[in-house]
């Protein structure tokens, strides 16, 4: 018998309720029925201010940091039309890198909600991204062993088990902690795409690290380009017919060592070298190579799953050589993610001017290497603190050019001639670097008679020997009669030595700037709730929504005269009541307002947004009441921006 068929599913206390945060810039949630207003409302996003650029690529009207609960911002995102029409279904990548829940308190944030809260407020985060994603979109979430494997089962069941794509293992510290018992120097990155075929087309290749680049070089100043040279052009296996014999340009005629084919045919062979893309070595007189041009290879690296922090930075790069030297007077944040682990994410997940979106931004290092690699962004901080010590000066920073490190610039060290084989040109630098610490002077005891009977014996054994064989012989028998027993030698070999070995292994660095400043960002804040709950747990329309500075402002506006004590309406004049909504307007706020009109009286209700539901809702429940949206429709300017 077959076992039903069934979904593998996690559950956990509280699984089908909603949370709300408890208060603003607070990291705390409270459990409430899903159905409750405060957990579905939409709140209004209201811009605060514009840094740099108003305008063009990469401009303030392109990207957008809002301080605020990320489950608040995203739903009006992708709810309130004038931010819909920008943001839904035009995320490109998302990266989110929640408190891991850790169960430490870090000195900006705390890190310890108790698992159901933590999985159920993950779960509502990903439910309100994936309206915001593009068809070819990926998420990519950054955890630790503390939830990632809860994580992987909650987000198969949101985004489907069959999205997933595969776990990146970035090694986050180098070394191991003296304390641990296994000391952990990963973290995950998860990532899912909301339709694999879509992403793969996007997904976009790695650069060759400069490891990989560096066995490619142009030591004969070949017009096509660097190429590489390979150990040589013969195999262990092959057949007679790829045995045959080679004219080298210094004259010298070869075939493969004995059990060795060349791994290329006669008339491949012939081809290449009327091209000229056949390698002698430096004397014209080695074994040919056919050489392998870069630009003739596919242009970068499919990515794999594990990143070492060489290739993509370390949390001490991110605190120590970055934030701490960007504001030098404070504390750095506790957990920021060095931008070269960001700029490979993009890099695969993206292309210039694609939308990136980051719901959890600490001190902004997804919006910084967005507006640095010409990706638009958006980013949301709960913690105005958090905002106001570092992601709003950090984001300053990038874009008046003050910020010249992290992607900024890179340099690379690159070979200056082709390196021999498998040396990469940090290994070149390094071996110079403790050749040059070798002090000269230093004489070493050579054989003397050993050494060059060697080198007679290597040289009458070649074919260019100037000698034949019975004249070596002769020569060994009467240098062991004229050396004698004083045969050890005291020479210094350094000098020589070293210039010869530095030859082979010259490199230089190379620095290319990434970015010179530019753009600008708006900066916006959730608004607040329009609930309140009374000791009845009875949940009704905020005073401060419907009756604050703003609302008398806007009875003023429409000369409705004031009633303060009133619950839901600001003003009346005549037969009309004016409720004046700190937020979005939505059904709820529809069918409250509804319930207290009298008989014959209609409503004008003015919101900061409007969602297109409610206007139909109103339409229907009260014709001839009427909803403007503050300010565009009272003073003829557009609501948002
Ligand atoms: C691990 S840090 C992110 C670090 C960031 N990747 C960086 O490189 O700086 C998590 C951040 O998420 C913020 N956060 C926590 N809950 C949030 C929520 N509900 N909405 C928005 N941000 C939240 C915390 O205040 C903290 O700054």
């Amino acid at each position: 018998m077959r076992p039903p068929k069934g979904r593998l599913e996690l559950t956990w206390m509280g699984k089908d309720m909603a949370l709300i945060p408890t208060a603003h810039g607070k990291y705390d949630y409270e459990w409430v029925d899903p159905a409750d207003p405060r957990a579905c409302e939409i709140k209004s996003i209201e811009v605060v201010d514009t840094v740099g650029e108003p305008a063009g690529p990469n401009g303030a009207e392109e990207n957008l940091l809002i301080i605020g609960d990320s489950g608040d911002a995203l739903r009006s995102l992708s709810t309130v039309p004038e931010w819909a029409a920008k943001y839904r279904g035009k995320v490109k990548l998302v990266y989110i890198d929640p408190p891991f829940n850790t169960e430490q308190t870090f000195e900006h944030y705390a890190d310890q909600l108790e698992h159901s809260i933590w999985l159920t407020m993950m779960r509502d985060r990903i439910r309100d991204i994936k309206p915001l994603l593009h068809e070819d979109a990926s998420v990519w979430v950054h955890l630790d062993d503390s939830e990632v494997h809860r994580m992987r089962v909650v987000l198969d069941e949101e985004l489907g088990a069959e999205h997933f794509v595969a776990t990146i293992v970035w090694e986050k510290s180098p070394g191991s902690k003296g304390d641990a018992g296994i000391a952990v120097n990963h973290d995950y990155i998860l990532i899912y795409a909301r339709n694999e075929p879509a992403w793969k087309k996007l997904r976009n290749r790695i650069p060759r690290s400069a490891r990989q680049a560096g066995r490619y070089a142009n030591p004969d100043n070949d017009p096509r380009g660097p190429w590489r040279q390979g150990a040589d052009g013969t195999a262990k296996s092959g057949n007679d017919d790829l045995r045959f014999e080679v004219t080298t340009p210094s004259g010298r005629v070869v075939t493969p060592p004995k059990g060795n084919y060349w791994r290329f045919s006669k008339q491949t062979l012939e081809t290449a070298r009327a091209e000229g893309r056949v390698w002698f070595g430096k004397k014209g007189d080695a074994l040919p190579v056919i050489k392998t041009y870069l630009s003739e290879i596919a242009e970068g690296v499919v990515p794999g799953t594990w990143w070492p922090n060489h290739e993509v930075g370390s949390n001490q790069e991110a605190k120590r050589d970055h934030l701490r030297k960007l504001f030098p007077d404070i504390e750095p944040f506790s957990t920021p993610k060095p931008e070269r682990l960001l700029q490979r994410i993009l890099q695969i997940g993206s292309n210039l001017g694609d939308l990136v979106l980051d719901a959890f931004a600490g001190s902004g290092t997804t919006a910084a290497v967005a507006q640095k690699m010409g990706r638009r962004w958006v980013t949301i901080e709960l913690s105005t603190d958090n905002v106001e010590r570092y992601t709003l000066p950090r984001l300053r920073k990038v874009v008046e050019n003050a910020d010249p490190w992290g992607i900024t610039s890179s340099t690379e060290r690159v070979p200056v001639s082709v390196l021999p084989d498998g040396v990469s040109a940090q290994e070149a630098q390094q071996f110079t670097t403790m050749l040059t610490k070798l002090t000269d002077g230093e004489a070493l005891p050579v054989d003397f008679a050993r050494e060059i009977t060697k080198a007679v014996r290597d040289l009458a054994s070649s074919e260019r020997s100037p000698i034949s064989q019975e004249e070596a012989k002769t020569l060994l028998a009467l240098l062991r009669k004229v050396a004698g027993s004083d045969v050890r030698v005291e020479v210094d070999v350094m000098p020589q030595v070293r210039a010869q070995l530095r030859e082979k292994a010259k490199t230089r660095n190379e620095t290319t700037i990434l970015w010179e400043g530019g753009g600008g960002f708006t900066v916006a804040r959730v608004g607040p709730s329009m609930y309140e709950v009374d000791d009845d747990s009875e949940v009704y329309l905020s005073a401060a929504a419907t009756n604050g500075a703003w609302s008398k402002a806007v009875a003023g506006q429409l000369k409705f005269t004031l009633t303060p004590d009133h619950p839901v309406f600001c003003g009346v004049r005549n037969r009309q009541r004016l409720a004046v909504i700190d937020g979005v307007v939505d059904e709820t706020i529809v069918r409250t307002v509804v319930e207290h009109l009298h008989e014959k009286e209609k409503a004008v209700v003015v919101g900061k947004g409007v969602l297109p539901e409610a206007e139909a809702l109103l339409a229907e429940l009260s014709p001839g009441s009427r909803i403007r949206k503050a300010p565009g429709d009272l003073f003829g300017k557009a609501t948002v921006r």
